[in-house]
C-alpha cells in the first residue's frame, strides 16, 4: 500500500498532477485506485479538481447507453477547458475505450490518449509518450499481459478495501457487453487472496468487499470446481477484519455450501446481492441466465431459513427484447413473492456485439419506461416494508461519517448493508456501534444509540 503522504507530495516537487473520473461498478473504481497508485508511484500527484489537473483520466463504463452519454457530456464539457491549458491531457480508458476504441478520438476530438481494460499497466508510459510526442495515442490490446491484481493501488478509503478475486466473466449473458470488454473469467489463486488481505488487515483495514462478476464461480479455472465457500472461510480467520462482503452472486452457481459459509463465518456479513433480472422463465432462458424463476425462489427460500436476518438485493432489467405484458407480469409475482431489500431497475439498453441486440422485436421505449414505473413503485413499498421489520432491534454499525445531509448526523450501515442515520458523537466515526432501530423509510433507517463500545 502506498503512503497517502507521498501522494499529497509533502516533498515541496512540482509534480503534475492527475484527476480520475470513475464510471460502472466497483470493479472500475477498483481499477481507478490502481491507476491512482501507478501513476503515485511515476511521481504525479492527485489533482482536487479538473481545473488543478494537467491529466483528467476517465475510466469509463459501457453496459448500457446512458453510461456513454454519461460520458461524452462530461468529455464535451472539458472541450474549453482544453483549450485555455495547452498542456493538458485528456485519457479515456476501461470498458467503453475497450469496446470503441479509436472512435472516441474521432467523436471527441480533444481526447489525447485512449487505452483499454487490459492494458492499465501501460498508463504510464502512454501518458509519458503523449507528452514526448504531443501526439494523439490510442492502444487496446486484446488480451492482458499483466494482471490488474499485481498494479499497486492507491485506497479510496482507510478502513475499506475491494479485493479482486476473478477478473473478467464466462456467462454470456445475452443482453450483457461485459464478456466481451472484460475477457474470460479468470481467478486469482487463493493464497494471493489471502496474502493481500492479512496485509491489509495490519494496515487498519476492517471491512473488505471480494469483487467478482460472478464470486460464486471463483477457482473453477484454477482448482477445477467453485472455492467461493473455502474462500470465505479461510479470509473469515484473518484477525482485524471485521466485516467480508462479496458481489456479485450469479444465482446458477449459488451453492449450498456457499448459503453455509456465510450463515457459520463471523466475519461475513449477512447480505446477498443475486442479480434475478427477469421473473418470465422464456426471458431467463432468452437472456441466458441458466436458471427459472421457481428455482431462483427457491434460493431465496433457503437463504432465508439458513440466516433468517439476511438481507437479499438484486438487479432487474425491464423491456428485454420481445418481453410481453404476461413475461413483465411474471417479473412483478417474483418481486412481490421474494421481497428484495433493494433492487437496482434497469431499463433494458441495446448493445451491439451481443445476443440480445440482433433479435428484431424490441419492446417499444414507452413501454418500457411506463413497467420501469410500476417495478419501482412496487419495489419501493418492499423496500420500506423489509425495513419496517427492524424497527426496535438493535443492530451493529459500521459508523462511516457525518451524514451527507445532516452534518450533525452520524451513518453508517448495517452488516446487512442498510443504511441507518443516528445521533452520536463524532469520536464514533469508523467504529463499530449498536443502534436501535427507531424509523424505516424506503431507502434508509433511523436509529438510537444504545452501545458505543460495540
Ligand atoms: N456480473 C453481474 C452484473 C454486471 S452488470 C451479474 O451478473 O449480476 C450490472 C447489471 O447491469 C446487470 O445485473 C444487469 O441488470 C444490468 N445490465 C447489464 N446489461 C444490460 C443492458 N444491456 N441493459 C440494461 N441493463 C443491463
Ligand atoms: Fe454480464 Fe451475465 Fe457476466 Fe453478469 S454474469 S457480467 S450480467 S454476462
Ligand atoms: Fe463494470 Fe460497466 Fe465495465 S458495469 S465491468 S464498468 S461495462
Amino acid at each position: 500500500m502506498l503512503k497517502y503522504k507521498r501522494a499529497w507530495g509533502v516533498d515541496g516537487l512540482d509534480r503534475e498532477k492527475f484527476l480520475v473520473k470513475t464510471f460502472g461498478c466497483q470493479m472500475n473504481k477498483h481499477d481507478s485506485e490502481r491507476i491512482a497508485g501507478m501513476l503515485i508511484q511515476e511521481g504525479y500527484e492527485p489533482a482536487r479538481s479538473a481545473e488543478e489537473a494537467d491529466i483528467i483520466i476517465f475510466n469509463t463504463c459501457c453496459v448500457r447507453k446512458h453510461a456513454e452519454d454519461r460520458l461524452y457530456g462530461q468529455v464535451g464539457a472539458l472541450k474549453s477547458l482544453k483549450r485555455r491549458k495547452l498542456n493538458l491531457i485528456i485519457a479515456v480508458g476501461g470498458c467503453l475505450a475497450q469496446k470503441d476504441g479509436g472512435e472516441i478520438q474521432e467523436r471527441a476530438t480533444h481526447v489525447d490518449l485512449v487505452f483499454g481494460t487490459y492494458n492499465l499497466s501501460s498508463l504510464p508510459n502512454l501518458i509519458r509518450r503523449v507528452r514526448g510526442d504531443s501526439a494523439k495515442i490510442c492502444e487496446i490490446w486484446k488480451e492482458p499481459k499483466i494482471l490488474p491484481t499485481e498494479l499497486p493501488s492507491l485506497r479510496e478509503h482507510k478502513y475499506f478495501a475491494w479485493i479482486t478475486v476473478t477478473i473478467g466473466c464466462n456467462n454470456f449473458c445475452s443482453y450483457c457487453i461485459v464478456p466481451y470488454v472484460r475477457g474470460r473469467e479468470i481467478s486469482r489463486p487463493m493464497q494471493d487472496i489471502y496474502s493481500e488481505v492479512r496485509k491489509l488487515a495490519q494496515e487498519g483495514v476492517i471491512e473488505i468487499t471480494l469483487l467478482g462478476q460472478n464470486v460464486n464461480s471463483y477457482g473453477r479455472d484454477l482448482y477445477g470446481k467453485s472455492q467461493f465457500s473455502t474462500l470465505l472461510r479461510e479470509l473469515d480467520k484473518i484477525q482485524g477484519i471485521k466485516r467480508i462482503r462479496f458481489t456479485t452472486s450469479h444465482p446458477r452457481d449459488l451453492s449450498g455450501e456457499i448459503i453455509k459459509a456465510v450463515a457459520e463465518c463471523d466475519k461475513v456479513c449477512e447480505h446477498f446481492h443475486l442479480p434475478v433480472q427477469a421473473g418470465s422463465d422464456r426471458i431467463l432462458k432468452l437472456m441466458n441466465r441458466g436458471y427459472t424463476k421457481d428455482r431462483y425462489l427457491e434460493m431465496v427460500q433457503k437463504v432465508r431459513e439458513t440466516t433468517p436476518e439476511c438481507s437479499i438485493t438484486t438487479d432487474i432489467i425491464v423491456g428485454f427484447p420481445g418481453e410481453t405484458e404476461e413475461d413483465f407480469q411474471e417479473t412483478l409475482d417474483l418481486v412481490e413473492k421474494a421481497r428484495f431489500d433493494q433492487a437496482f431497475t434497469f431499463i433494458y439498453s441495446p448493445r451491439s456485439g451481443t445476443q440480445a441486440a440482433e433479435i428484431e422485436v424490441q419492446v417499444p421505449q414507452e413501454v418500457k419506461i411506463e413497467r420501469f414505473k410500476k417495478l419501482v413503485s412496487l419495489q419501493s413499498q418492499i423496500c420500506l416494508e423489509q425495513n419496517r421489520k427492524l424497527v426496535g432491534k438493535t443492530l451493529e454499525i459500521f459508523v462511516e461519517g457525518p451524514s451527507k445531509k445532516e452534518k450533525n448526523i452520524l451513518t453508517g450501515r448495517t452488516r446487512t448493508n442498510k443504511v441507518v442515520n443516528f445521533q452520536g458523537p463524532r469520536e464514533l466515526i469508523n467504529k463499530m456501534a449498536n443502534v436501535v432501530i427507531a424509523e424505516a423509510h424506503t431507502w434508509y433507517l433511523v436509529g438510537t444509540l444504545t452501545n458505543a463500545n460495540a
